[in-house]
């Protein structure tokens, strides 16, 4: 069944109401903004820019492309992005959260960016574009998220112009029962812990760690992105399949 027609969903472990888990999940976002980057590079132990950087290198972006990074929080992706498409080209840098929008804002003036980005508060599910608009869209550690991932995979499948791509970068299964272990240990008893030293709120760190364990892994949303009519999926497991790349095109 499609996750639109469905009343509950999962907030982390918790059951809540579909209508909720938007306000839940903008509750996290508002609280980690501030400490957002220093958070990632801490808790991946800087991983997370590799898997970033095998992003770009997939994307296959040229110069005066129109690229959409999609929950693009403090915009990391947008300033690789921004460099690459350059004056020709445009970056739209969307996210549904005004604070994460204002950090990535922030940040990406202070490297000098800017002339060539958009920043636009949007929903997934929704997007404020026209139909075959972008070259490519990527949207890292955002699906999750979303309420309603189908409809916003849809989404993003009619505002990509044919021959477009859409990359998907996302917490998924590791492929070995050990380092399953030693990822639940850390994510479970470290992870939180972090979170309340560094950031004052170790609440949204367990979100963090339960709405992993709750994303599809990565053949259910290999399917669910062939569902919402992207062709030649494929995915990369990185790091064990701790985080998987998986690329669409529309054609
Ligand atoms: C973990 S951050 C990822 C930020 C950035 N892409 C990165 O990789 O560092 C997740 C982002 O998804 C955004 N988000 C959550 N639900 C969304 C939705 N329905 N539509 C658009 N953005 C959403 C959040 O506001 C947050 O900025």
């Amino acid at each position: 069944m499609s996750e639109q027609h469905k009343s509950t969903t999962h907030f982390g472990y918790k059951t809540v109401d579909a209508t909720e888990k938007e306000q839940m999940v903008a509750g996290v976002f508002h609280s980690v903004a501030a400490k957002y980057d220093v958070m990632n590079d801490l808790m991946s132990f800087g991983i997370h820019r590799l898997w970033k950087r095998f992003t770009i290198d997939c994307s296959g972006i040229r110069k005066g492309q129109k690229v959409l990074d999609l929950a693009g929080g403090t915009g990391d992706l947008t300033a690789k992005f921004s460099r690459i498409v350059g004056e020709t080209g445009q970056v739209v840098l969307a996210d549904i959260n005004d604070s994460m929008l204002k950090v990535g804002r922030d940040k990406l003036r202070n490297k000098g960016l800017g002339s060539n980005i958009a920043y636009v508060q949007a929903n997934a599910e929704a997007l404020p574009f026209p139909d075959n608009h972008f070259d490519l869209i990527t949207i890292a550690f955002g699906l999750r998220n979303v309420t309603d991932k189908d409809k916003a995979l849809a989404s993003m499948q009619r505002v990509l112009k044919p021959g477009g791509r859409l990359l998907v970068l996302e917490f998924s299964r590791p492929q070995h029962e050990i380092m399953s272990k030693l990822y639940d240990f850390y994510s479970f008893n470290i992870l939180p812990k972090m979170g309340a030293m560094v950031a004052q709120d170790s609440e949204s760190y367990r979100y963090l760690a339960e709405s992993i364990r709750m994303h599809p892994d990565q053949e259910t949303l290999k399917s669910m992105m062939e569902q919402a009519g992207l062709e030649q999926v494929e995915y990369f497991n990185l790091t064990d399949g701790v985080v998987a790349l998986h690329r669409g095109f529309k054609f």
